[in-house]
């Protein structure tokens, strides 16, 4: 199959697809419009109280974005007409049975309709509360493969994101294998959905009778997420609830055609639409944005320790020429979009473009001053990181909070302040540890094949080897979330 022939198999299409406000399917839809104009429908799920705030959200959080401004100058004044055309919002919720679409006359619609599914939905926060992480990214899962199903014999695909972190803490080469149902990552023990979702009805009731208000039911829910993800061996309760969802999607589909794309850390486009389109700070960018703002001096990660990253652009080519491949065909197929293996990035390479940005670009704090910024004191594992915080942070706390005791709370603002810093880094440091010290690559032979149908310099290629990393953060990634995330 040649780069028209993928192309050309989106043609007269229509496209259902979760997650559109989010990240990465606002890139997918944007690209999907622009390559093929002759798509036919894109039917975007999105949450809200009614179809014209869900209008409301299509044109603020998805068209009004810069990300569209070449598709915008493509089509000049016929711009929103074309959009009009192609677009379709629905209101709905993957969280709920039938999508939570209302109206049985629309279901049956799309049931119709719908040649592609695209289940891009999902809370990626890692500490989620466990009961909205099992709704989305498990039950959400189930809740589109099941929407799918309705559409037949006529559904071409169904396309799922994971992630490649579904892996949990696994070192070494890990293959692009399906996750069986109830399968954990740790041994001779066994997980049982229904028990998860039985166990957090009971939890929540339980803190409803003690009379729990939202806030302390909201910290319980994140703990208990975390503490069943770590149970099985998963390091936090997105990862957890995501492999919980490929285990749905695996175990469901009977001989519906699926495919799992699992990308690794999703960071800002490498060319297209341009080159450094971003929104919000994700994993990574945490570092650097609080590096650039002089608030990280230290942190926990080996530098030479490999950092999986992918621009998005190229996951979303990696799923259209994924679904080109498998239309119509009765089988799961799973494929890392990762660089690992083709083209590895490492921690060194994130501190030292780090630095170098912002020593050449400094930001500067609330008053106008220059924010200058030193390079990071990096730490292997995590007992060097707590040793060193606890004697230069924690020590110095503990001495400040005597010396408030015995002024009477003179410095209570600067030990807050500091308290609050120390904390926060250390709950960094704990979420993102199974990421920094990640010790795995991840297979891609089977993205090697999808890989091999497009050539490296394609409007569709995705292959990492053309890029060079420490280019991509220092003139692409870094000015990416400085202009759209730091602003
Ligand atoms: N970002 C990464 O580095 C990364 C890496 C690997 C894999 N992934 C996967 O890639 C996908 C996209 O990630 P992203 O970074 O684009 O995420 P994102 O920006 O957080 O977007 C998530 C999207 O899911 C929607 N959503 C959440 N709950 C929903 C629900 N109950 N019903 C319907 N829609 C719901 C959100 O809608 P609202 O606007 O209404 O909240 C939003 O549109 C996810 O599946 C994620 O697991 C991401």
């Amino acid at each position: 199959m040649g780069l028209d022939d993928i192309i050309r198999s989106l043609q007269h299409k229509s496209i259902l697809i979760t997650g559109s406000t989010g990240f990465l399917a606002k890139i997918l839809v944007e690209k999907v419009l622009r390559t093929q104009p002759e798509v036919k429908k894109l039917f975007l799920l999105i949450r809200a109280s009614d179809l014209n705030s869900a209008r409301y959200r299509l044109h603020n959080e998805i068209l009004k974005k810069e990300l569209f401004k070449v598709l915008r100058e493509k089509h000049g004044s016929g711009f929103d007409s074309f959009v009009r055309e192609k677009i379709f919002p629905v209101v709905g919720d993957v969280g709920h049975e039938s999508l939570g679409i209302a109206d049985l006359e629309l279901r049956k619609t799309l049931w119709r309709e719908a040649d592609i599914i695209i289940n891009v939905a999902a809370t990626t926060s890692f500490d989620e509360r466990y009961d909205v992480a099992l709704e989305v990214n498990t039950l959400g899962a189930k809740h589109v493969l099941e929407f799918a199903k309705q559409c037949g014999g006529r559904l071409e695909v169904l396309l799922h994101v994971s992630t490649a972190y579904v892996s949990g803490n696994k070192s070494g080469l890990i293959m692009e294998k399906p996750i069986k149902l109830g399968e954990t990552l740790i041994p001779y023990s066994h997980l049982d959905i229904d028990f998860e979702l039985k166990l957090v009805e009971i939890e929540l009731e339980k803190a409803r009778n003690e009379g729990a208000d939202e806030k302390t039911q909201r910290l319980a829910m994140k703990k208990l997420g975390l503490k069943r993800a770590r149970l099985y061996g998963w390091p936090n309760t997105y990862t957890f609830t995501k492999a919980m969802g490929e285990m749905m999607m695996g175990h469901l589909r009977g001989d519906l055609p699926v495919v799992i794309m699992r990308p690794s850390i999703i960071e800002s486009t490498f060319s297209d639409p341009f080159p450094g389109w971003m929104e919000g700070a994700r994993t990574i960018d945490s570092l650097i944005v609080n590096f650039g703002k002089g608030k990280l001096k230290c942190f926990l990660a080996d530098p030479n320790l490999v950092l999986d990253v992918i621009p998005a652009d190229m996951v979303v080519n990696a799923m259209i020429v994924a679904m080109a491949t498998h239309r119509s065909e009765s089988s799961l197929h799973i494929y890392h979009v990762t660089s690992s293996v083709r083209n590895p990035c490492n921690y060194h390479t994130l501190a030292d473009t780090s630095h170098r940005y912002f020593s050449k670009n400094p930001c500067y704090d609330k008053d106008g001053r220059l924010i200058v910024v030193k390079r990071v004191v990096m730490f292997t594992t995590m007992a060097q990181f707590r040793r060193y915080m606890t004697l230069f942070y924690k020590l110095p706390l503990q001495i400040l909070k005597l010396v408030n005791k015995v002024l009477l709370q003179k410095f209570r603002l600067q030990y807050n302040k500091l308290n609050t810093n120390y904390n926060y880094v250390m709950h960094l440091a704990e979420l993102y540890e199974p990421y920094v010290c990640f010790k795995g690559w991840f297979d891609d032979l089977n993205a090697g094949k999808l890989r091999s149908m497009v050539s490296p310099r394609s409007n569709l290629a995705f292959d990492t080897q053309i890029i060079d990393w420490d280019d991509y953060f220092m003139t692409i990634h870094i000015p990416g979330l400085v202009k759209y995330v730091l602003k």
